[in-house]
């Protein structure tokens, strides 16, 4: 099978390239590198060291004798992506080729619009493109439970049927987002569910929670493999900001009462969830949602759990609550539904010490990189 992977130098998609490569898929790794320019615009950089794509590329043919083909172009560019497709054919494409932050989408206009064209240009163009050049093409996109906000009802898994007069119907799960960023995922889904109603395109979106950690089977075999890792404010996710907050000595920040619930998944449950959408796609005309998250904690018991694994490498972690720069709600009902993954087969890789730990020891490798400037700058929603 030919998978096609957009934002490959990402996060995530590094990672997802190499598992899929793995696997024995035909991969082509697509990026513009457009993180690696706002974080430099920003002042912010990864933990480990990214080389660029070529030279990644070139770490996991020597490390796995398998060929990865790298693509460097923009995803909003419509000439680009529709000439990779028509030409390359894939049987699935992943899209994570978004601009992922929350406080990046509320620092001003600027981030704000560039948050909304390349959010929502890139899925239109993926959208056309497959519909034109690849209609068989199974497309896999990245969304996040965060479309949802914090109903004080369940969270089904995408859908919800709604019973009004006496008449039934099944609709998306009502969406009411907390960010810019969050709000472009829920325009991207209406996006899709629009053409998959009138292209009968095969879609699978992924509602996923904040991933944390720091390594996949892949990304372990070589240094220059690892993916890249964001602690800062703007870029980090919660887990990962923690606990390079607690090597390097600086107060666990957690906004507010701390009671803030979500759900996460480590790294690499994020790689079987994928490789579990691909290998079972959707039919056609069929927008599939999967919740794809594996437990729910609150801030406060993330910050605990940490702080107790901290003790292991003799670190005497603190915990400061501070005012919560974002608008959201703190104490809240949080119900969700995600057994829809777990049924194609997932396993749950839960968020133990060890797991913990582990990321600890990425942590102290690269503890001359951390910048504590860049931990907390209080990037207010208001
Ligand atoms: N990391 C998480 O915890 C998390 C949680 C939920 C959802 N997501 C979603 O998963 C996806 C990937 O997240 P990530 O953490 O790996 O983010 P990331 O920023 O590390 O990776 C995204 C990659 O896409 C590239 N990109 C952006 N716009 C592009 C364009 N127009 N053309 C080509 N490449 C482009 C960027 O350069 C970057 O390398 C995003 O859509 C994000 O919203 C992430």
């Amino acid at each position: 099978m030919k998978i096609v992977i957009l934002g490959a130098d990402g996060y995530l998609g590094w990672p997802t390239v190499l598992y899929f490569s793995n696997k024995g898929y035909d991969v082509i790794a697509v990026d513009n590198y457009l993180k690696r320019q706002i974080t430099e615009d920003i002042g912010v950089s990864s933990l480990t060291p990214t080389p660029f794509l070529e030279n990644r590329a070139k770490a996991w043919k020597e490390a796995s004798a398998k060929t990865i083909e790298v693509r460097i172009g923009d995803v909003c560019d419509y000439n680009f992506l529709s000439d990779l497709i028509r030409t390359e054919q894939p049987d699935a494409i992943i899209h994570y080729a978004e601009q992922p932050s929350a406080p990046y989408s509320m620092m001003g206009h600027k981030e704000a619009a560039l948050t909304l064209q390349n959010n929502l240009m890139s899925t239109l163009n993926i959208a056309y493109a497959i519909h034109e050049f690849a209609p068989n093409c199974h497309i896999v996109k990245l969304g996040t439970m965060g479309e949802y906000g914090t109903p004080n009802i369940d969270i089904e898994e995408g859908w919800l049927e709604v019973e009004h007069n006496g008449r039934k119907d099944n609709f998306l799960f009502p969406r009411q987002a907390s960010s810019l960023y969050h709000t472009t995922k829920i325009q991207d889904t209406d996006l899709l569910w629009f053409y998959v109603r009138t292209w009968q395109l095969k879609v699978t979106d992924l509602m996923q929670g904040p991933v944390y950690g720091t390594f996949t089977d892949e990304t372990s075999l070589n240094p220059f493999l690892a993916p890249s890792f964001f602690y800062d404010e703007v870029f980090g996710t919660v887990v990962n900001r923690f606990v390079v907050q607690s090597v390097c000595e600086y107060p666990l920040t957690v906004y507010g009462s701390g009671t803030q619930t979500r759900g996460y998944l480590d790294i690499r449950n994020t790689l079987d969830c994928l490789g579990l959408a691909v290998e079972f796609p959707p039919s056609v005309g069929e927008l599939r949602i999967f919740n794809q998250i594996t437990e729910t904690f609150s801030v406060k018991e993330i910050a605990e759990k940490v702080k107790q694994v901290g003790k292991l490498f003799d670190l005497d972690v603190k915990i400061k609550s501070i005012e919560n720069p974002r608008t959201e709600k703190e104490s809240h009902y949080y119900n969700p539904k995600y057994t829809g993954l777990i049924n194609l087969g997932l396993k749950p890789r839960l968020m133990s010490d060890e797991n913990l730990a582990k990321m600890f020891v990425t942590a102290m490798k690269y503890k001359d990189r951390i910048n504590q400037n860049v931990i907390f700058k209080g990037i207010k929603w208001n």
